[in-house]
């Protein structure tokens, strides 16, 4: 098999995950702080660490992590219902990772799908388990339709969140400048952090989160990529500051005075590349 479609087949398995991702969080975060909440959550970062690796793979043959989200199985009433869509979303993706592993040749690359395939397994047998537990703990769905000034705001935060996970994850795939690599790869990780809180306070007055982003930055070299990004911190630091400042909840405020002083140094780590960048 030729490296392009290689490229092509690790890019469908990583779309794949960026859609578990994002169907198991919202399920998480819709079921509030509990047991099988922190199960599902975990089983996210599992899908978090698969896609990474598959970026790096693409990225070491060449090729460019794609930033489009695979199909998702978002219907159903109950968390008994999304628990099922799970294990069919887990069979989805078994079924494609057993197909790649036939088609690729490259043994390092059928070695890491096959890894992978063995995480989806455990995970459709979790999900299966969870039918059952939701049925018999009678887990609910505990998200409101609340909508207002704050709710609006704290969907809006969670779409800038969402947005600069995968612009940061995206320039920290495509950048050889290792120091920036890291730093991106950890403001990731912090704002990561954000949307998930964020999407909890959001729960806890009522409301439903929206996990959508916008566009993200597609710049190639490493100075335009770290000018996008203070500029997107400087604007998100203004936000949060006016939010925390017009936000009564005395949590909420907290909250978001500590999620802009993460914006805020955010901000200076890029700056201070962009100097060192520069010179
Ligand atoms: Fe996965
Ligand atoms: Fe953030
Ligand atoms: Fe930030």
């Amino acid at each position: 098999m030729d490296k392009d479609k290689i490229i092509a087949l690790l890019n469908n398995d990583l779309e794949g995950e960026h859609g578990a991702i994002i169907q198991y969080l919202t399920h998480a975060y819709a079921m509030g702080e509990g047991e099988m909440a922190c199960e599902i959550e975990a089983i996210a970062r599992e899908e978090m660490r698969h896609l990474d690796w598959m970026a790096e793979t693409i990225v070491e043959l060449g090729g460019i992590p794609s930033l489009e989200r695979g199909s998702m199985r978002m219907d159903g009433e109950s968390v008994a219902d999304w628990m099922k869509n799970n294990v069919l979303l887990e069979e989805d993706a078994i079924n494609l990772y057993t197909e790649h592993i036939k088609a690729v040749d490259a043994p390092k690359i059928k070695r890491l799908l096959q890894r992978i395939l063995s995480d989806e397994e455990s995970h459709h047998g979790d999900f299966e388990h969870f039918v059952n537990k939701a049925q018999r703990e009678k887990v609910k769905d505990i998200r409101g339709t609340r909508q207002n000034r704050v709710t609006q705001f704290l969907n809006w935060a969670i779409e800038h969140e969402y947005t600069v996970i995968l612009q940061y994850m995206f320039q920290s795939y495509r950048t050889s400048n290792e120091a920036a690599k890291k730093e991106l790869e950890d403001q990731a990780i912090n704002e990561m952090q954000h949307l998930g809180w964020l999407a909890e306070a959001i729960v806890g007055i009522g409301g439903n989160p929206r996990i959508e982003h916008t566009g993200v930055d597609q710049s190639t070299k490493i100075a335009d990529m770290l000018q996008a990004d203070i500029e997107i911190e400087d604007e998100v630091t203004a936000k949060y500051d006016r939010a925390a400042k017009e936000v009564e909840d005395h949590d909420l405020k907290k909250l978001l005075i500590r999620i802009r002083n993460h914006e805020t140094y955010h901000t200076e780590v890029f700056s201070d590349l962009l100097e060192a960048e520069e010179k």
